[in-house]
């Protein structure tokens, strides 16, 4: 197994790994330890069937069941198809020159309080121009906060809202994706989750302000709290935080969802993108419960 750094901003890249063949105890210890360690992972050169894909979920945890954002293949459960064509392959955008399938920056089941651990993207059909993924590290964008923004944010939770990812404005128009399942605006209740909490296996602290889900300050309103919001997105998403991955034939793309933000590119009309994405089963609730929230507001007003 060889691991190189992929990035100024971390990750790395491996190669000598068959994700296809199963796993020894030990091997799966060592490929956990890049994930935990890590938290993005490049697994390159990989030549996968959609079940060897859910399989090789097992060192991490396993697959789950995404049930939402696009359909799951009945012949593989944990598997969704992701594809600028539409999952039967057969949507034809009508602006060869529109982006499609841009998402902005989040974390994945971030409008729910247990998200899954992590996400594995498999590269089926690389387009020509566009197709990138970015990744933000919330360990990076905490241990860079100005000192009087941390101590303003300290014990503060944000409001994390598929409601609010899917405004008219800008946000749900971003987050359609060409051919996926279109789902009602009310679907999910608002969550809560701190501001800043510690990563559940490594202990480092974490920044997590999505911007697709955060829709403002559970202790803070008015101005005040605007005000804020704009300061933790403008850090969060200055360009010297973001990697951009570009796909080569072959990329099976692991991370570590309870600390990375991933955004989607998008890709022209023109070309083609499919990516099989694989969900990584969820582990310990990272949000808070609608009456711990509802406490923390009372308290707060
Ligand atoms: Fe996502």
């Amino acid at each position: 197994m060889k691991v190189q750094r992929l990035s100024d901003l971390g990750g790395v890249s491996v190669e000598g790994v068959d994700l296809a063949i199963p796993k020894t105890p030990e091997e799966s210890r060592a490929l956990k330890g890049l994930l935990d360690e890590h938290g993005l992972v490049v697994f390159r050169n990989q030549n996968l069937t959609k079940r060897q894909l859910v399989e090789a979920g097992a060192p991490f945890g396993g697959a789950m069941l995404n049930k939402v954002t696009v359909a799951p293949d009945p012949e593989a459960v944990g598997i969704s198809v992701v594809s600028t064509r539409g999952v039967d392959g057969d949507v034809m955008p009508d602006d060869p020159d529109k982006l499609v399938g841009q998402a902005d920056w989040h974390t994945d089941q971030g409008y729910l309080v247990q998200p899954n651990r992590g996400k594995i993207l498999y590269a089926v059909q690389i387009p020509e121009e566009g197709g990138q993924t970015g990744f933000i590290d919330g360990q990076t964008t905490y241990a860079t906060l100005p000192p009087d923004l941390r101590e303003q944010i300290e014990g503060l939770h944000v409001i994390q809202s598929w409601r609010h990812s899917r405004r008219e404005d800008d946000g749900g128009q971003q987050y359609r994706r060409n051919g996926a399942v279109e789902l009602a605006r009310d679907r999910f209740e608002d969550v809560v989750y701190p501001i800043v909490y510690p990563h559940p296996v490594t202990g480092a602290n974490v920044l997590n302000y999505p911007p697709l889900w955060a829709a403002g300050i559970l202790e803070m309103s008015g101005s005040a709290a605007e005000a804020l919001h704009a300061r933790i997105m403008a850090h969060i998403v200055q360009p010297k935080f973001q990697y951009w991955h570009k796909y080569s034939p072959g990329d099976a793309v692991m991370w570590d969802n309870w600390r990375f933000l991933h955004s989607a590119g998008g890709t022209p009309g023109r070309y083609a993108r499919t990516l099989w994405s694989m969900a990584i089963v969820a582990g310990p609730i990272l949000g808070l419960t609608t009456e711990q929230a509802a406490a923390l507001k009372q308290n707060a007003a």
